[in-house]
């Protein structure tokens, strides 16, 4: 057997595996923003992708299809518990963004987080074929890259952090610091969205440099862009990730989603402006934010509620992490409360929606708001915003976005805002609202040119491209 040329791994596979009430399952889209980028990567380069299934205790056997092959890595209920819903969402989700929630550091979960990712790359050693690329994603598997390559050196490893790599100052607060960084320091090329968490990592590789570990020291030595470990050169740069962007403009001018469109206005009452949230519900993403800046409004009468409705479509996220059970009760409270307050019988001024959407009644949302409100107090890219921008060919529609998303760094003429200042948030949005239609479609074009221009395959082939050549100079990638 001679495996896979190009393996993906990733704690998810594309799909996840649903269990039906009478017995069978199925599989579904998995949620979130890695596999949006990915699935089409992997689709056109015909590779194999080792994650987990979504659900535990389910052993299934690798499925293969058009070419691509899934590997499932099994998880048992109390490894979700720990590795999953523990470590890898109870402590480097918060840590990575900005402490929002406090962290928690967890022995038991460490453990787990170890032994887990040891299967992942003991699963991926398997599948690779001889000489092959292999491409780790994201902050559940910081340790594959070293378990990897010690388990295979002939393999090229790739790794790319989708969520922010933290300042230094917050990375410190981590017990197994140096283990992470040791870990991820195992591949030949490590990717962040932006510059600014290139440095944060190349700043704390040189910081951690020969602190003695359970395995002995490291010696790095770096600058710009490169990190020396003993003979290998590991590089480090940044990479921002995007959508399928012709893709996705194609698909929303189709006459179903416009039609779609039109009568999801018509069930809201026509009103004149349609403000819309799209996220998984996760405390990152600033929905109560959003709603406070409404309420606001609302009260001062700058944003009158026979006009406006908002929409705030929720994915169910790690349903059973403590910080998202109680955020989930503040929002529904404070949609509640708004509610109770400024609407009519029949016109709620919020409408909020807590399930997983379907594509194409999504992507007939994004055509049809005229306010896109994108406010998360960190967001290592959001894809969300891009999504909504490439959904508009007619130049209509005004995207307000929080300055602490990897997205404001290239969406430049959105409607930027910061969402620890309230005001700021709420001035954005009365500009979205009121700016001339001019004004908005010039914002509009230039924000399409950037998201057309920039899309999910040249994200994969400039990473990719950078990992095959090893020799090119570091400081240009950053
Ligand atoms: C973010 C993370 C992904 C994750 C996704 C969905 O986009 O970067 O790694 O898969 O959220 O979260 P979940 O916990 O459901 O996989």
């Amino acid at each position: 057997e001679s495996g896979s040329g190009f393996v993906v791994v990733a704690n998810r596979l594309p799909v996840d595996l649903e269990r039906l009430p009478d017995g069978t399952t199925r599989w579904k889209r998995s949620p979130g923003g890695l596999v949006t980028a990915l699935e089409p990567v992997l689709r056109n380069n015909k590779g194999a992708w080792v994650g987990w299934a979504g659900v535990p205790d389910a052993d299934v056997d690798p499925i293969i299809e058009d070419g691509l092959e899934l590997h499932p890595v099994p998880l048992s209920a109390q490894e979700v518990a720990d590795y999953y819903e523990g470590f890898s969402n109870g402590t480097l989700w918060p840590l990575y963004h900005d402490v929002i929630v406090r962290p928690v550091y967890d022995r038991k979960w460490w453990a787990a987080y170890v032994t887990v990712n040891r299967r992942f790359a003991e699963a991926t050693a398997k599948v690779a074929a001889e000489g092959a690329t292999v491409w780790v994603q994201d902050y559940q598997l910081q340790l594959v890259p070293k378990m990897l390559r010690m388990l295979r050196p002939d393999l090229t490893i790739g790794f790319f952090l989708h969520i922010p790599f933290p300042p230094v100052e917050l990375f410190m607060q981590m017990p197994w610091r140096t283990e992470i960084v040791e870990g991820l320091l195992g591949a030949d090329l490590i990717g962040f969205h932006l510059p600014g968490g290139a440095q944060n990592f190349l700043y704390l590789a040189r910081r951690l440099a020969g602190q003695p570990t359970s395995r002995g020291t490291v010696g790095v030595r770096s600058k710009l862009g490169v990190v020396q470990v003993g003979f290998r050169t590991v590089r480090v740069g940044a990479f921002p990730i995007s959508i399928s962007s012709a893709e996705l403009d194609e698909h929303s001018r189709r006459r179903s989603i416009r039609e779609r469109a039109a009568k999801i206005r018509a069930e809201l009452g026509n009103p004149k402006n349609i403000l819309l949230g799209v996220d998984r519900l996760d405390y990152t993403k600033g929905i109560d934010i959003r709603l406070n800046a409404l309420e606001e409004l609302l009260l001062e009468k700058r944003i009158d509620p026979a006009e406006t409705v908002m929409v705030q479509l929720a994915t169910p996220s790690r349903e059973r992490v403590e910080s998202y059970i109680q955020m989930r009760g503040d929002i529904e409270r404070q949609v509640g409360r708004i509610n109770g307050e400024f609407a009519r019988v029949g016109y709620p001024v919020v409408h909020y929606l807590h399930r997983p959407i379907p594509r194409d009644e999504l992507v007939a949302f994004f055509v049809a708001a005229d306010v896109m409100l994108v406010t998360p107090l960190r967001d290592g890219m959001n894809l969300v915003a891009k999504e909504y921008v490439a959904c508009h060919s007619g130049l209509n529609g005004a995207l307000v976005l929080s300055e602490f998303t990897g997205a404001a760094a290239e969406l430049r003429q959105s409607y930027l805002c910061n969402p620890h200042d309230l005001d700021s948030v709420k001035d954005a949005i009365v500009s979205a609202v009121e700016d001339d239609r001019d004004t908005k479609r010039r914002r509009m074009r230039s924000l399409r040119r950037q998201v057309l221009a920039h899309d999910v395959d040249r994200w994969a082939r400039a990473f990719l491209e950078a990992l095959a050549q090893g020799q090119v100079a570091g400081s240009a990638l950053l």
